[in-house]
């Protein structure tokens, strides 16, 4: 598993039925899978996420409509345009992230290698950037 933000294509199993896309935990998803979950119904104009996590990873797939991925590594932003279901977007753990610019009907899935645990958040931008620059006490 690598701490490198990247797009992982998923295969396409083209069909005139219909098209699928699949992914595997340590396959396309580079780590054990422990949870899924997913975004929906959101308001014009909203925002999600807003944090980053101590110690979980996750890969973010748009299964409908569009959003934007706002990723920053503590020195750099990145944007990701999510807008096809047979992209995965890896984001490795002391990530910071903001789900935006949410179509209508759009649907995030999230895929991660920790079940929730309130204590892996960073909810503080100026703190997040901090422990990247200083670490912190628990070697993150
Ligand atoms: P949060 O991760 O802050 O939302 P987002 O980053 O997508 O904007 O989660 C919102 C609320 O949902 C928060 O109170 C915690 C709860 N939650 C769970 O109970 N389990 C989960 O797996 C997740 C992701 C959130």
């Amino acid at each position: 598993m690598t701490d490198k933000i990247e797009i992982i294509n998923l295969p396409r199993i083209l069909d005139a039925r219909g098209n699928l896309s699949v992914l595997q935990q340590m396959k396309e998803v580079p780590f054990n899978i422990q949870r899924v979950y997913w975004i929906y119904d959101v308001p014009g104009g909203e925002i999600r996420g807003s944090h980053a996590f101590k110690s979980t990873n996750e890969m973010i797939v748009a299964l409908s409509g569009s959003y934007d991925v706002v990723l920053h590594d503590g020195n750099q932003e990145f944007r990701y345009q999510l807008n096809r279901s047979y992209y995965g977007l890896y984001v490795p753990k002391m990530i910071w992230r903001r789900l935006e610019n949410f179509s209508t009907n759009s649907l995030a899935l999230v895929i991660a290698d920790k079940a929730f645990a309130e204590d892996e958040y960073i909810r503080d931008f100026d703190a997040f950037t901090q422990i990247k620059l200083n670490g912190n006490s628990n070697g993150i």
